[in-house]
């Protein structure tokens, strides 16, 4: 495929179908959401409406990095701190597909369905690419129907476009697309990230203490194994406690879980070997964080595990 003559030609089809209208898109700051923004910002400029919903779920600073890292590339975004909605929503549960149903039905149904009224966007951008679409027919993910999503039913609701720009292509065909429209390596290189965030990597209830604590290791892990060239690294928070010993006295703590693991394209992953010295010093980190005084390094391939916890 010609990647350049395909820019040209969705940044002219997505001009022809909003024509003088208004179009909104979610950017998550992943390659998908990333690519579709440019598109459209070409297309449209400032008719297009960009929305970054702060989930509290996210990872370090990510909101600000990302809007601001748009905001550089002239590209205005605006930020939706929805964090009391989604902690809300996410309160007292345990079960992983409930937790899954609350994250997607507070973003669709409370929080961008809000933004599409208030902009009074007609258009509605997505990132889906081919392989979200098979899976989709395939049975292996959750509805991918973004309108039904947010509660609009496009016959009574006539009017409403989706608009998916990305749907003929593949992952790495996405990628050489954010290369020629110079998105930097921090976005075209990024480590998968699940749409659920760092609730897909706490087992158990999700509340901000948690997510302070999966945030942080996170954070560590991903300055740990940047430069590892692995598939995909990550920290996960178990619904277990352990006994410990800090600063002389017995401590009941929590137990943080490792994940590095090789991959192609996720449905299958080898475990990473990491060295010695690298899984001392990250326990050495993790275990410095407050009321977290176990490290686990998981050694379960995909299949029988999968990448994520939840
Ligand atoms: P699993 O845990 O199913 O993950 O082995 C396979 C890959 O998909 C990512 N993942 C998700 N990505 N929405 C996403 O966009 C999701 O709900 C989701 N769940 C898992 C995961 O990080 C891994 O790369």
């Amino acid at each position: 495929m010609n990647y350049r003559r395909f820019i040209e030609r969705q940044v002219a089809d997505i001009k022809k179908q909003v024509g003088a209208g208004i179009a909104i898109n979610a950017l998550s700051g992943g390659v998908d959401s990333s690519v579709v923004t440019v598109l459209a910002h070409r297309a449209l400029g400032r008719r297009l409406k960009t929305v970054f919903v702060d989930s509290a779920l996210m990872r370090e600073g990510e909101p600000r990095r990302v809007v601001r890292l748009f905001r550089r590339m002239g590209i205005p975004v605006e930020l939706i701190d929805a964090r009391r909605q989604f902690l809300r929503a996410l309160r007292g549960l345990t079960d992983p597909e409930d937790k899954r149903n609350a994250i997607t039905q507070t973003f669709y149904k409370d929080v961008f369905a809000g933004a599409v009224r208030r902009t009074r966007a007609k258009f509605l951008l997505h990132g889906t690419i081919l392989t979200d679409i098979e899976e989709t027919v395939a049975g292996i993910k959750r509805q991918h129907n973004i309108l039904a999503q947010i509660g609009i039913d496009p016959q009574k609701a006539y009017g409403y476009q989706l608009l998916e720009p990305l749907a003929t292509l593949r992952k790495d065909g996405v990628r050489r697309v954010a290369k020629l429209l110079h998105l930097p390596a921090e976005i075209t290189g990024r480590i998968p990230f699940p749409g659920p965030a760092l609730a897909a990597r706490i087992v158990g209830e999700v509340t901000e203490a948690r997510l302070a604590t999966v945030r942080a290791a996170t954070a560590i892990v991903e300055q740990e194994l940047a430069g590892t060239g692995a598939f995909q690294y990550l920290a996960v928070l178990l619904n277990d406690y352990a006994t410990g010993i800090r600063h002389g006295r017995r401590e009941f703590g929590q137990i943080i879980v490792v994940r590095c693991i090789d991959s192609r394209d996720a449905r299958t992953a080898t475990v990473r070997a990491l060295p010695w010295t690298q899984l001392r010093r990250i326990t050495r980190r993790i275990t410095a964080l407050p009321n977290v005084n176990r490290c686990l390094y998981d050694l379960t391939p995909k299949p029988p595990a999968t990448v994520e916890y939840v």
